[in-house]
């Protein structure tokens, strides 16, 4: 296949799958409202129109297909490759929806605590992020992860990650993949550790995250390929050398962290990079990056539980990454997310 008919391809995939999470994200809000889900949330700043936010989409999908048709990186893979049992996801995704629409009707985000692991995390993790069955500790919350969170952004989710391999390709140009250590801090349930595996088949992988089911997704979403060392801890303490990293990257992390936590992660990312390491760091948008669509910002926090969703969004990262002695590479937004680049000056 030309390198152009390989862009289309994939970009006509990625549109189909864009609309099958559409009318999920459709599907879930309906029976949300039948379930006696609250009306919306009418925010005071400005939000983009349906039609805005598409289109905006529609670019993200422009993009990651231009960066595949330049060989930055392979074309994106379809997570339904076995259909029956993501459609058996889909479906718990819909049966667990009674559950959630109560407790966020009762703003109870509790759950987790009642988890065997929830003793041995610290407290600040051990509640229902998203109104999540079990938060991040249950088996059950680590199986409808994925689902839900494509569902919530429209098949978005994927893509904006994806971004993340843009800085990484840069990096690695005229690099030997076998001498290079790559940490993703918080990979979940490892969507982007595949990617990366994906594109850098001998790279050395480490996935760090607190969440032994996540963990345990991670290890089923890199089966068949060359795997990565997985490791349950904390980014605030990581049980990892100094200078030992040569690529960090943290994806949708830093908005469930509290800022002194968000603080102390950026220091351990900094200890373990080696000179001249870079961090490639994805998140959501903060306040005032693209102003006309902060409204969302205000709202997020309200539908969904995610209790240091303001403070993150307020939160001077710059300043954070630059105290931290990470000096600025690059900063972009990348639809509903920002992506920056720093380094660790050799
Ligand atoms: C919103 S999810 C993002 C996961 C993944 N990076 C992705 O792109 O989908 C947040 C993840 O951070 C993990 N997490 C939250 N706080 C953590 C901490 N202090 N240390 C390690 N992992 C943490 C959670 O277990 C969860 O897997």
């Amino acid at each position: 296949m030309s390198n152009n008919a390989g862009m289309a391809a994939q970009l006509a995939g990625q549109s189909l799958r864009v609309g099958w999470y559409f009318a999920l994200n459709r599907l879930v809000g309906w029976r949300a409202g039948q379930l006696g889900a609250k009306r919306r949330f009418e925010p005071q700043r400005p939000v983009p129109s349906l039609q805005e936010l598409l289109a905006e989409l529609g670019q993200l999908l422009v993009s990651d297909a231009l960066a595949v048709r330049d060989g930055l990186y392979p074309p994106m893979e379809d997570e339904a490759a076995s259909p029956f049992s993501y459609l058996r996801r889909v479906r718990q995704m819909l049966a667990d929806l009674p559950a959630t629409t109560a407790r966020q009707a009762g703003h109870d985000a509790a759950t987790a605590r009642a988890e065997a692991r929830a003793a041995s995390v610290p407290d600040y993790y051990a509640q229902d992020f998203h109104y999540q069955t079990g938060g991040y500790l249950s088996e059950g919350s680590a199986r409808l992860y994925d689902v839900q969170v494509e569902t919530l952004f429209m098949g978005a989710a994927g893509p904006m990650r994806r971004a993340a391999l843009r800085p990484i390709a840069e990096f690695m140009a005229g690099r030997d993949q076998r001498r290079v250590t790559l940490l993703d801090v918080a990979c979940g349930t490892g969507r982007f550790l595949r990617q990366v595996r994906l594109a850098y088949p001998a790279m050395r992988l480490r996935g760090l995250d607190l969440s032994s089911t996540y963990l345990n997704e991670t290890r089923r979403h890199l089966g068949g390929l060359r795997p990565a060392e997985l490791i349950e801890a904390a980014a605030e303490r990581m049980p990892l050398p100094d200078a030992s990293v040569d690529i960090a990257t943290t994806i949708f992390l830093y908005h469930e962290l509290p800022p002194a936590v968000r603080r102390q992660v950026t220091a351990e990312i900094a200890r373990v990079l080696r000179p001249g390491g870079l961090l490639v760091f994805l998140d959501s948008l903060q306040m005032g990056d693209r102003p006309a669509w902060d409204g969302l910002l205000e709202a997020f926090p309200v539908r969904f539980h995610e209790p240091y969703f303001a403070s993150y969004a307020a939160d001077d990262l710059e300043g954070m990454f630059t105290g931290a002695g990470l000096a600025p590479q690059s900063a972009s937004t990348v639809y509903l997310s920002k992506l920056m680049v720093r380094y660790k000056p050799a």
